[in-house]
């Protein structure tokens, strides 16, 4: 069960953390679920799946209540509103612009576009499985370029990799579980190089989080070029994972590759709640800084235990924590805290999603405690 505080109750209940006053007066409107400070088994704290644990604006849930009483219509006019926000924020045309439950389908039905050409994919690994997971799945051949050394994807490695028979390229921009970004320049002539021989699909999931003056996204060169898709979901910033919105940019000819004549599938819940949070942006702001508070306890963790990680530009950390994942999982498990999978071949690497500070104290604490 969630109980629900005002942001006041639960400034004064939770622990004292820079920048809350500041907080506090923007996210005043906000109720949010109470943090779990006491993780069992059954109700744990979830640093596993790089959620948003705050769970939509409250903005967002009110819409949300109101929209069940129109769940039996088919809501072709509020996706239109929809599209149409996004497709203004982003300053690219609406044709251009799709929703989709998450951004899964987009990431899978490219993958299909490829088997359908009978190409194959290239892409780095470690990275995010949709793409790769579907293409496999499809018997699509997947070539898989290593990062760095510098644990960045190496766009250099990849044009080396590149052959006739690659139909389709995936990049996920930040990366996932290396929360590292591809250098804003280098990417962009990588696409527009790379697009002269097959479809690039950049999948920004996280891009709301990056604070980094060297990340920009690709969005802008969806308008001309007929081989580029962009990936964006509401699971992260707007706590939607469990929702279902996502959207894709594309070409409209490019469009049809990944979507369907016309969509039906999506829940007027959901379409009405990501009309009202693109919007909330006190909200966003809110989330991106209890995301660098959370940062922060982190990073003094691994400063403290000396420990390796890469600087993060999303919702998670990436860190060696010199021993096997599974390990640190199945211990930190037993005091109620879930920790991200193991990711081959990066095995003693721990990835670790931010949750709410006070939460992200107890993360941190235990972990001491246990590994320290
Ligand atoms: C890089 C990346 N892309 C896509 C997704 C899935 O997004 P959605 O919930 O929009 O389907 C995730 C989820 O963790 C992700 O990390």
């Amino acid at each position: 069960m969630t109980t629900e505080l005002t942001r006041r109750d639960w400034l004064v209940g939770g622990a004292t953390v820079a920048g809350s006053m500041l907080v506090s007066k923007m996210a005043s409107a906000q109720t949010v679920p109470a943090p779990i400070l006491k993780p069992t088994r059954e109700n744990p704290i979830r640093a596993g799946f790089n959620e948003n644990v705050y769970g939509p604006s409250l903005r967002a849930k009110k819409v949300m209540d109101k929209a069940a009483e129109t769940a039996h219509l088919y809501n072709f006019f509020a996706q239109r509103d929809l599209n149409k926000i996004i497709s203004d924020m982003e300053g690219i045309p609406g044709s251009h612009s799709a929703i989709g439950n998450g951004s899964t389908p987009f990431l899978e039905r490219s993958a299909m576009a490829c088997a359908i050409k009978q190409g194959k994919v290239l892409a780095p690994e470690p990275t995010y499985q949709s793409v790769v997971g579907t293409a496999k799945m499809l018997g699509v051949d997947v070539v898989s370029v290593p990062v760095g050394d510098d644990m960045h994807i190496n766009l250099d490695a990849m044009r080396a990799a590149m052959t006739d028979d690659i139909k389709l390229i995936y990049l996920c921009n930040p990366n996932n579980p290396i929360p590292s970004i591809i250098e804003k320049n280098a990417l962009k002539d990588f696409c527009l190089e790379m697009s002269k021989r097959a479809l690039i699909v950049v999948d920004e999931a996280y891009y709301e989080y990056v604070n980094n003056p060297d990340f920009q996204s690709m969005k802008d060169l969806v308008v001309d070029n007929k081989n580029i898709i962009i990936c964006r979901t509401a699971s992260k910033i707007h706590g939607f994972a469990g929702v279902r919105i996502g959207f894709a940019f594309a070409h409209p000819e490019t469009m049809r590759l990944i979507t369907g004549p016309f969509n039906i599938s999506l829940a007027n819940v959901a379409v009405a709640g990501a009309v009202e949070s693109y919007q909330d942006l006190e909200y966003q702001n809110f989330i991106k800084q209890k995301n660098r508070e959370s940062m922060d306890i982190l990073e003094k963790m691994f400063e403290d235990l000396n420990l390796e990680y890469v600087k993060s530009n999303t919702n998670f950390a990436f860190f060696n924590a010199g021993r096997p994942s599974s390990e640190v999982a199945t211990e930190m498990r037993k005091h109620g805290i879930l920790t991200g999978r193991p990711f081959p071949p990066f095995t003693n690497w721990v990835r670790l999603s931010t949750v709410k500070p006070e939460e992200m104290q107890i993360v941190a604490d235990k972990y001491r405690e246990l590994f320290g």
